[in-house]
């Protein structure tokens, strides 16, 4: 674990891939973020509201949106995202593909950033969710994917011929099997309430619970207490201690002869935390519009929202990170529960609302550092998610070779033969060398992926995208004889 090269409360104004790339390794014990969910439209701020003027634009493009040199980190380094994005794109569109490459280059230095013991929950749709989850599962490793939570975000929704999208989902995942937990708890529903139907002398409220625990293979709890000995396949459920202690307070019921009752231990509600919190939140009501809370922001969540994964999943203390923090929900919850922040945000406003929001939420004036340029990293500057990197496929040992040699390799493993449509060349100048995934970096680096084309594979491939797409459309076209596939 490296030292944090950025200070509590810092909000950082810009795309946050720079401010990322910039931040040590395994400094952040939590990520909270809600990122755009790619819903093909523009957002707006309402206006006269504290977040007037903000938007932002949720459609994705290749064109627009895409650097090339992300993809080119993808395809050379981490192959199997990059089939995970992929199968967005082919599955969905070209914009899903976008909108998962955008995501996919930020959640790799988010999982660098993280602690060995953090988490990250990632708010999103139904939209996108099940592409981000096998792009997180990539990254993070399907065994560290621990809920898929659904928010009930509204009551009802009216939508024409189908049922009323009224959920949101949030991946949440940890990057090892070691992490923080603290057990939350939801508000008791009307028919659990209804089990606290005896009142005592002072009039609190109590139910009955066993004393006992099913203990059939195991010899723990099978002693006699006060008289008592559990039944044959059930033990007592709490020590010795405990039971003694109830007793004392009074909080154990007898029967006519004194002795314990076996369901007899009073519970007070005053007492009860609640119902164990579990994947589905339905306690939690979208922010009214008369709300304090509200800022006018097009999509701000509710604080009750983020401090129950806060209080989950990090310790006072610990730094929270929200990379896409909007009008900064997840500071002003980090700040109210004691823990540190940093937000980053690409909007131009972001830092005046966050300032008025932690002045009027949490009482906190002018210590927020807003900065512009990502810090500079001093720890070893380990490239986003070393485990994940496949290196070297095709690459022979020794020192890296220049294209005209990688040319001459290919040549000399493959033949004359393009590598998508499988023909053979008597003139090895009909092939061009290219990645498997398009790219138009001529540099000596990443050169695991490189194959030979032919002229019109090349060119059809950069429509089709990948490889495997441009074999799977020459085989519907015919372009290739069986015995090659
Ligand atoms: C869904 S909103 C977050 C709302 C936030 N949870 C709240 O309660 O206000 C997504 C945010 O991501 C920001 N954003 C989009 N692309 C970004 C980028 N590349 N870098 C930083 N922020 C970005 C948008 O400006 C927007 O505020």
């Amino acid at each position: 674990m490296t030292e944090p090269n950025f200070k509590n409360r810092t909000l950082y104004h810009g795309d946050n891939l720079k401010f990322l790339r910039g931040m040590n390794s395994e400094t952040v014990d939590l990520i909270a973020t809600d990122p755009p969910f790619n819903k093909n439209r523009d957002f707006h701020a309402t206006p006269d509201s504290l977040a007037a003027g903000a938007k932002f634009q949720d459609r994705w493009s290749w064109e627009r949106d895409v650097h090339q040199d992300w993809v080119d980190q993808i395809t050379d380094d981490y192959p199997r995202l990059m089939e995970a994005i992929e199968s967005a794109r082919f599955a969905h569109s070209d914009g899903m593909g976008a909108f998962m490459c955008f995501m996919a280059v930020r959640l790799l230095e988010m999982w660098r950033v993280l602690k060995p013991t953090g988490s990250l929950y990632l708010h999103c749709d139904p939209t996108a969710s099940h592409y981000l989850k096998a792009v997180m599962d990539a990254i993070f490793g399907w065994k560290n994917f621990s809920n898929e939570i659904t928010w009930q975000r509204s009551n009802s929704h009216n939508t024409a011929k189908r049922y009323g999208n009224v959920s949101d989902t949030i991946l949440y995942y940890t990057r090892s099997g070691n992490y923080v937990w603290n057990r939350q708890y939801q508000p008791y529903s009307e028919a659990q309430l209804s089990r606290f139907r005896h009142k005592d002398q002072n009039g609190k409220r109590y139910k009955l619970e066993n004393l006992t625990a099913s203990r059939a293979n195991s010899s723990s709890g099978k002693f006699e207490w006060r008289g008592t000995m559990p039944p044959p396949s059930r033990g007592w459920g709490y020590t010795l201690e405990q039971l003694e202690e109830w007793w004392r307070e009074g909080r154990i019921q007898t029967k006519r002869d004194g002795t314990p009752r076996m369901d007899g231990l009073k519970m007070y509600l005053d007492d009860a935390p609640g119902k164990l919190a579990m994947n589905i939140w339905t306690d939690i009501p979208r922010i009214a519009n008369t709300s304090s809370e509200r800022t006018g922001y097009p999509t701000q969540k509710p604080l009750a929202l983020y401090e129950r994964m806060i209080r989950a999943s990090s310790n006072e203390g610990d730094m929270v990170l929200d990379p896409f923090c909007g009008c900064a929900t997840t500071p002003v919850a980090a700040e109210r529960l004691g823990r540190q922040w940093v937000g980053i945000d690409i909007w131009d406003k972001a830092h005046e609302v966050v300032v008025d929001r932690l002045k009027n939420e949490v009482g906190l004036f002018g210590e927020v550092h807003y900065k512009t340029e990502p810090p500079t990293r001093t720890d070893d500057a380990q490239p986003a998610a070393p485990f994940l990197r496949v290196k070297q496929v095709h690459e022979p040992p020794g020192p890296k070779m220049s294209r005209a040699a990688m040319y001459e390799h290919l040549l000399e493993q493959h033949g004359p033969r393009c590598q998508g449509c499988y023909r053979d060349f008597d003139d090895p100048r009909y092939l061009q060398l290219d990645h498997n995934v398009p790219r138009s970096d001529g540099g000596l680096n990443h050169i695991s992926n490189r194959v030979l084309l032919c002229g019109p594979c090349n060119r059809l491939k950069s429509n089709i995208y990948t490889l495997s797409g441009l074999r799977r459309q020459n085989k519907k076209l015919g372009y290739m004889s069986k015995d090659l596939l």
